[in-house]
């Protein structure tokens, strides 16, 4: 058996290279459901057509669940952002892509509305907030585009000319600017406020969308990440929300 090279540790996972392969080992006691559905997301993405490590098993490595899939040789996206910072075709290729994930369709995936609405009645929030989080979303058009749910540069693997876009345990089917609010709000959650920035107004551009309606997702699309979130977080997401009533 080929050496196993730890290339991430996380609290709950730890991914590895095995020759031409990515394992993605998690941690005792994670439900099998939440393994198993990560791995048909996975599936579902490569099945919208997307460019997605290839899927090759589902497993148990040592009693621990874990996720096989290609090895894709590069560096991501980020790692390219931060070494040459003043290079702006980077944030416009990252853009093409996510506009390329919402170009595609796959009518098995979770709705994200159904998704952000149990996230909101689960968030913590005063019912106050929470009513006017479920209204703005109600009011939100029904749209049916994949939407990665992590579309950070760190999960895109850049080789040459092609891109691979990793880490699909959030995808679900539903509107593009709500994506674009999560993306925006995770890079200045990583503390990557340049970029993003230079995100939002390289998206509305490309994208012709609105700055006003990606900024009325971002209280909704924050809310919803209060749901299970570690208690240090917290602040950093309720800022989103503070003073929309
Ligand atoms: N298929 C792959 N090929 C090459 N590197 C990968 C692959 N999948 C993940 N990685 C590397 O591992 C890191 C974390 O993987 P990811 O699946 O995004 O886990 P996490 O859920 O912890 O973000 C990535 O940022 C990337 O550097
Ligand atoms: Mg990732």
């Amino acid at each position: 058996m080929e050496r196993m090279e730890l290339i991430v540790e996380r609290p709950n996972k730890q991914i590895f290279r095995r020759g031409d392969e990515k394992v993605k080992c998690f941690a005792e006691g994670v439900p099998a459901g939440d393994v198993l559905s990560e791995a048909l997301n996975q599936a579902l993405a490569q099945e919208a057509g997307l460019p997605v490590p290839p899927l090759r098993e589902v497993t148990k490595h040592d009693g621990r669940w874990a996720i096989i899939s290609e090895f894709i040789e590069g560096e991501t996206l980020l790692a390219q952002m931060q070494a040459r910072p003043g290079d702006e075709s980077l944030m416009v290729r990252f853009v093409a892509l996510q506009m390329q994930v919402h170009a595609a369709q796959n009518f098995k995936l979770r709705r994200q509305k159904d998704k952000l609405h149990r996230q909101i009645s689960a968030s913590g929030l005063d019912a106050t907030t929470r009513y006017e989080l479920h209204v703005r979303l109600d009011a939100m058009p029904d749209h049916q585009k994949v939407c990665h749910g992590d579309f950070v540069p760190s999960n895109v693997v850049v080789r040459g000319t092609r891109a691979f876009i990793i880490d699909w345990a959030h995808i679900t089917q539903g509107c593009a600017a709500a994506d674009a609010a999560n993306t925006h709000i995770t890079l200045c959650k990583q503390s990557h406020f340049a970029l993003a920035e230079q995100y939002l107004k390289c998206y509305c551009e490309q994208s012709d969308t609105a700055l006003q309606y990606i900024r009325r997702w971002l209280p909704i699309v924050a809310g919803a990440h209060l749901a299970g979130c570690l208690p240090g977080d917290r602040a950093f997401y309720q800022g989103y929300c503070d003073g929309v009533v």
